[in-house]
Parts: structure tokens; C-alpha cells; sequence
């Protein structure tokens, strides 16, 4: 019989069993489940609620339980719907009465709530410390490749000349932003919901706040109703990773640009491509593509859970299970994108020839010719259109910039003087660059410091 079964006279469907379990995917929290139980076992007993005896009788089997869950010696089974079910029901095979005490003052509705804030907890704790090797993979390569000179782009058109680890470190700037937020969510994750009950808290007279403090959280929930409801933060966590997965599939983007024969710009390590099945000279850059890829799967979930809680009146309902399998997935997802990622990105060779031929071409400096009008006091907006016009000029001659004498320049540029000619080397481009924030190669080499300071 379920634990629920007093009630029933009926059998249940065989459909229903198996359309009803969750066991499958949330075997997964027992540790946490077992975590919450030992505390809310202990705090029973402190109370006087349930006998010392039984407290303690309950901490030891549950410690076997899980002892049996790790060796794979525990039989799980659809009949008994959830993990929840499955330890309490192990509890009362083993302690009897005991065991039945366990659940006093708890619902499975405020149980998987907290199970999956523990889970929560340790998710977001893992992940940010990966975040943080992808970062020291991305400066890493930028303190060895970093004063490389490649053209930085807009709308994909060349548009100035920058440093390959100014390119780099935009990604590290990325990922920060992207621990910041999770570290900000874990605030949300970390209040404990036990004690609400089904959702209208307990008549017996349970210390919270002792759980609370056993478990290491911050707070307790202040509403019961909201309490089992709330499932807020694994929305705001997902949408975190969400937004972690567009910043991945974005570098993806420029990596697989960057390894295209166009663009040629960098080769990827053996270790991190594939080859095709057909044609012999391919090697792709498939773990790039795939995480462009996953990301759609983590957006998938976060759609599938902001869907699921939308119009559910208050308080729990049984739609919330389904919140499970899309956030464990989103979970698996990123921690498999960030096992590879780092590796790929500090092995990647690059091709500074390349980069350095793609940042040459002279119309690249066109900026620094108006920005030297401004200097001799010509207002922006007029240097702008003069240079626009030697830019015209130039073509229409069939004439890179850098190939007419002062005096043909003077035609469309009036002011120029004998050191405009000088303006058209990515270098002293880049060289000029040093305030706070720009690609100067001084100005990467102090943000690499910082960096390599703060990830150390
Ligand atoms: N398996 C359920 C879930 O994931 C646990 C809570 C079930 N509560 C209930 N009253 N059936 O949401």
C-alpha cells in the first residue's frame, strides 16, 4: 500500500504509476533529502516531539540508507512515486514505529523544496568555481598570446585594429558578471522552507530556526504558503544560465569563425575536433558548435519552467514536479560545456600572421586620421566627413589609403600635415589606445594583472 493509501479503497491505474513517478529522475537529492531529514529528525526529538530514541535510531538508518543508495544497493521502485517516499518507507521497514515518526510536521511539499535548495546550493557552488577555471583558461591565453593585433569587428565588418587578449578578457569580463549573478541568486536559494507543511505551517510545536541553523542557511521562510509555492529561484538560477550559455555561444561563434579557412586566425588542439566521415581533410570544431548548440537546451528549460509556473494558483501543485528534469538537465548541460571549454580555449593555437595581415589594411585607421583632425582642433563631426571623403577618394582611385603622397590627401584633407602619412600601422594604432578600458598594449597588460591577481 502507498504511504498515502489510508484513504484509498481503490487500486491505482497501472498507467498512473508510472506517469506519476518522479523517482527516476529525483534519486538524485537523496543525499539532500537525507540531510533534511537527520536535522528535522534531531529538531522533533530537541522539541519533545518525537522520543530521543527514535531520533536517534532514525539518523543511524538513514546514514545506512544512504550508504546503500551510493553502493547502487538500494531498490528503487515507481509504486513508491519519489525519493521521499523511498526513505521514509526504508525508515518504517526498518525502525518500525519508529521510523513512522519521522514525517511529523513535514510534507513532501515543503521536503522537495528544500531538497532542491540543498541541491541548489552545492549546483551553484560547483559551477562558479568551474566559471572561474574557464577565466583563468581564457587569460591564460591572453598572457601568451594576448599583444597579438587582430581586427576587432562590428556588424562583422573589420573595424579597428585590437589585441587578441583584449578580445579574450572581454569573455573573462563575461564570465565574472556571470559568477556575479549566481552568487547574488544563492541569497534566494539559501532560506529554509522547512516547517511549512503542506503549506499552512504545523500545529506542533517545531523549532525551525534549530534547522535552520543545522542545515546552514541564512533564514527561514517567512511564508508558509509562499514557502511551497516559490519556485523562483530555480528560474532566476536557470535564467543565470541561460544568460553563461549565450556568453559561451557567442565565443563559440568567433572560435568557429576564427578556425574557418576565411578567417584562419586560429587551429584548435587534436584533442578538441572531430573529422568528417566522408570527406578526409575536415577537422571541425564540433565542441565550439555543440555548446552553440546546448545553449538551446538550457533555454529550453528555462521556457519549460517559467511555462510551468505560469497561471498555477497558490500553493503547491502537482505541476511542479515537472520542474525537475529540465533544471537537472540544465545543470548537466553547462557543467558538461565547462569540463571541455577551458581546455579547448588554452590549448588553441593562433595564427598571428593572419590576424596581424586581416588588421593591416590601411582603411582600418580611418578613425585615428579623424581623431588626429580633432587633435589639431577640427570639430569631429566635420574631420569625420573629410575623412570619409579621402576614404572615397581613395577608392574611386583604386588607392589604399596609405598609397597617396601628402599633397593628394590635402585634396580631400586640407589640414592634413606630413604625420597623417604616419597613421597607418595597426601597431601604433593599438600603441595609442592606453586609457582605462581600450586595447592599448599596455592597458591588456595591466588587465591581465588584475586577472591573473584576482583568479589566483
Ligand atoms: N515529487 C513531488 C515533486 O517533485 C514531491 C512533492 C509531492 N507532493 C505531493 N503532495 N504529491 O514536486
Amino acid at each position: 500500500m502507498a504511504l498515502w493509501g489510508g484513504r484509498f479503497s481503490g487500486q491505482t491505474d497501472k498507467e498512473l504509476t508510472g506517469f506519476s513517478e518522479s523517482v527516476s529522475f529525483d534519486k538524485r537529492l537523496y543525499k539532500y533529502d537525507i540531510m533534511g531529514s537527520k536535522a528535522h529528525a534531531a529538531m522533533l526529538a530537541e522539541q519533545g516531539i518525537i522520543p530521543r530514541a527514535a531520533a536517534d535510531a532514525i539518523a543511524v538508518e538513514l546514514d545506512e540508507i544512504e550508504e546503500r543508495i551510493d553502493e547502487g544497493d538500494f531498490k528503487f521502485s515507481a509504486e513508491l512515486e519519489d525519493i521521499h517516499m523511498h526513505i521514509e518507507n526504508a525508515l518504517i521497514e526498518k525502525l518500525g514505529d519508529e521510523g513512522a515518526r519521522v514525517h511529523s510536521a513535514r510534507s513532501r511539499n515543503d521536503q522537495i523544496a528544500l531538497d532542491i535548495r540543498l541541491y541548489l546550493r552545492d549546483a551553484v557552488t560547483g559551477i562558479c568555481a568551474m566559471i572561474r577555471d574557464f577565466q583563468r583558461a581564457l587569460v591564460e591565453q591572453a598572457a601568451g598570446n594576448g599583444d597579438a593585433i587582430m581586427p576587432g569587428f562590428t556588424h562583422l565588418q573589420h573595424a579597428q585594429p585590437v589585441l587578441f587578449g583584449h578580445h579574450l578578457l572581454a569573455y573573462v569580463e563575461m564570465l565574472e558578471r556571470d559568477i556575479e549573478r549566481l552568487e547574488d541568486c544563492s541569497k534566494r536559494i539559501n532560506v529554509m522552507p522547512l516547517g511549512s507543511g503542506a503549506l499552512a505551517g504545523s500545529t506542533l510545536k517545531i523549532d525551525r530556526e534549530e534547522v535552520c541553523r543545522a542545515l546552514n542557511f541564512s533564514r527561514v521562510t517567512r511564508n508558509s504558503m509562499d514557502a511551497v509555492a516559490d519556485r523562483d529561484f530555480i528560474i532566476e538560477f536557470i535564467s543565470d544560465l541561460a544568460i553563461f550559455a549565450m556568453h559561451v555561444s557567442r565565443l563559440s561563434e568567433d572560435i568557429i569563425l576564427w578556425c574557418s579557412q576565411e578567417f584562419s586566425f586560429v587551429e584548435l588542439d587534436d584533442a578538441f575536433c572531430t573529422g568528417s566521415s566522408l570527406m578526409p581533410q575536415k577537422k571541425n570544431p564540433d565542441i565550439a558548435e555543440l555548446s552553440r548548440g546546448k545553449t538551446a537546451r538550457v533555454y529550453g528549460a528555462l521556457t519549460a519552467i517559467l511555462t510551468l509556473c505560469k497561471g498555477l494558483p497558490l500553493t503547491y501543485n502537482r505541476d511542479l514536479q515537472e520542474d525537475k528534469e529540465p533544471l537537472f538537465d540544465a545543470v548537466d548541460t553547462v557543467k558538461r560545456i565547462l569540463r571541455l571549454y577551458p581546455a579547448m580555449v588554452a590549448t588553441m593555437r593562433i595564427r598571428r600572421e593572419k590576424m596581424l595581415a586581416a588588421a593591416s589594411d590601411p582603411a582600418l585607421m580611418a578613425t585615428d586620421l579623424a581623431e588626429k583632425l580633432v587633435e589639431i582642433g577640427v570639430p569631429f563631426r566635420n574631420a569625420h566627413h573629410r575623412v570619409g571623403a579621402f576614404v572615397k577618394w581613395c577608392r574611386d582611385k583604386n588607392k589604399a589609403l596609405n598609397e597617396t603622397t601628402l599633397k593628394e590627401m590635402r585634396e580631400t584633407i586640407p589640414e592634413a600635415t606630413a604625420e597623417f602619412l604616419e597613421l597607418f600601422s595597426p601597431e601604433s594604432s593599438v600603441a595609442k589606445r592606453e586609457i582605462t578600458g581600450a586595447t592599448g598594449p599596455k592597458a591588456v597588460a595591466a588587465q591581465i594583472e588584475f586577472w591573473k591577481k584576482k583568479l589566483s
